[in-house]
């Protein structure tokens, strides 16, 4: 099975293919276009600029991805014909699908224009098959999930290939179905049944969850965060301390650094670490790095090691919080794995320390982390959910119709 998938759920647009044979997930390619650029100016994510960007990336994305996986072929000029006649096929409900999104449209309509259909015969050039196109439907930022959607739809309609839709906290756990295993063990796809129950910490931008999977694909959240997820408080307190955005990579990499006065130390809150529940809750973190930031001098503010030592601090104070609940919850759900992801768990202080303080205590289960470019946010991890889903939803359906964005988690 062969999977074409998309994300916009944020600030990146992102399509990869995946296909799953014998048993084996195969990343056939993968694009991401960032958008850092463009929302570096106001130290976090503004959601229309991050709805236009989108409209103007899918396309070139998509190009890029079928390009990479040998998917595209663009039609032999002698075939004008089969151009003209397929610069019918459904023009009429594709402008409908993107009515609103007029920069979308005409895009996607010079595309299908341009290259062949992969799913259609007897055309001139090469077959090609794309079994489904997966897509992010939920949660995130709703103006970007519907320029995804209404995309997916468009393409849905016009290759004839049922859509799938994919709740993008789910794929970012789906990501550790692709790649080794921490803490010595190794798993097969077959296998994967004998690590649940199981736990799985998603962080990210907008989410930090704690997840008990009893079995596979059966998710209960058993903790957020109350106010700010963990990734909006490495970027709001970057912001505070006058680094680029993203927070997270910017603040890693000045607690890397050494300090010329190796004395000074900060100490900041680690809230709600020892609440019986799984909750979590990151804005006192942000205001006491505020009120610590706004107490001193100007000079001392803009000190390089003030900056350094707030930096290790913050990320060590983030990293006690997120790994002491999720062992909390292991222990206590009695589970046989723990299944990390999101863009937090990028950080590699996080995953070490994860990995240490997993191999010192008696829990000897193993650690699932993805690779970083699978914690931060890709369209691979939604195609290996897709996978798994046995949702796929054809376009003649009621339910295709019904395919929305809805912003908020709902698992
Ligand atoms: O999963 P993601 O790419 O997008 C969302 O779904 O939100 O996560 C983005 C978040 C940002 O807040 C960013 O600062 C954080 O992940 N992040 C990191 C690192 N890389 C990205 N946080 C800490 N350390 C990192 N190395
Ligand atoms: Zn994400």
């Amino acid at each position: 099975m062969k999977i074409l998938a998309i994300d916009t759920s944020c600030d990146d647009t992102s399509i990869a293919i995946v296909e799953k044979k014998n048993n084996q997930i195969k990343v056939i390619s993968s694009v991401v276009s960032s958008q850092i650029q463009i929302h570096a100016p106001y130290g976090g994510v503004y959601p229309m600029l991050a709805k236009r960007a989108h409209q103007k990336n899918l396309v070139p994305v998509l190009t890029k991805a079928l390009k990479k996986a040998k998917l595209l072929n663009p039609l032999p000029k002698k075939s004008d014909a089969i151009r003209s006649d397929r610069s019918i096929l459904h023009q009429a409900e594709i402008h409908k699908i993107l009515e609103k999104d007029e920069v979308l449209r005409t895009l996607t309509i010079n595309f299908l224009n341009t290259y062949q259909n992969p799913n259609q015969k007897n055309t001139l050039t090469k077959k090609i098959k794309v079994d489904a196109i997966a897509i992010t439907n939920t949660p995130g930022l709703e103006p970007c999930l519907w320029q995804g959607i209404n995309f997916a739809k468009a393409l849905s309609l016009y290759w004839n290939v049922p859509l799938i839709p994919v709740n993008h906290i789910k794929a970012h756990l789906a990501a550790n179905f692709l790649q080794k295993i921490s803490c010595n063990f190794q798993f097969p796809i077959s296998n994967f049944q004998n690590l649940y129950p199981a736990i799985g910490l998603v962080a990210s931008g907008g989410h930090t969850e704690l997840i008990y999977m009893p079995k596979q694909g059966t998710y209960k959240i058993i903790g957020s965060t109350r106010d700010d997820a963990a990734g909006e408080c490495f970027d709001k307190t970057a912001r505070i301390l006058g680094l680029p955005y993203p927070g997270g990579p910017s603040l890693a990499s000045q607690a890397k650094l050494k300090m010329k006065n190796e004395k000074l130390k900060i100490e900041l809150p680690r809230p709600m670490i020892n609440s019986k529940d799984f909750d979590f809750s990151f804005s006192g973190l942000k205001t006491a790095v505020l009120y610590n930031f706004q107490s001193q001098k100007k000079s001392a503010q803009k000190s390089k090691d003030y900056k350094i030592a707030m930096a290790k601090e913050i990320q060590q104070a983030i990293i006690d919080v997120l790994i002491s609940k999720t062992l909390k919850a292991s222990e206590q759900f009695k589970v046989k794995s723990i299944v990390t992801g999101g863009g937090v768990m990028a950080n590699k202080e996080l995953r070490k320390q994860f990995k240490f303080k997993i191999k010192n205590l008696k829990l000897k289960i193993p650690f699932f982390v993805p690779k970083k470019s699978l914690c931060i946010d890709n369209a691979v991890m939604v195609g290996v959910k897709a996978l798994f889903s046995n949702q796929k939803v054809s376009h003649s359906s009621k339910a295709w119709q019904n395919i929305q964005a809805s912003g908020n988690l709902d698992i």
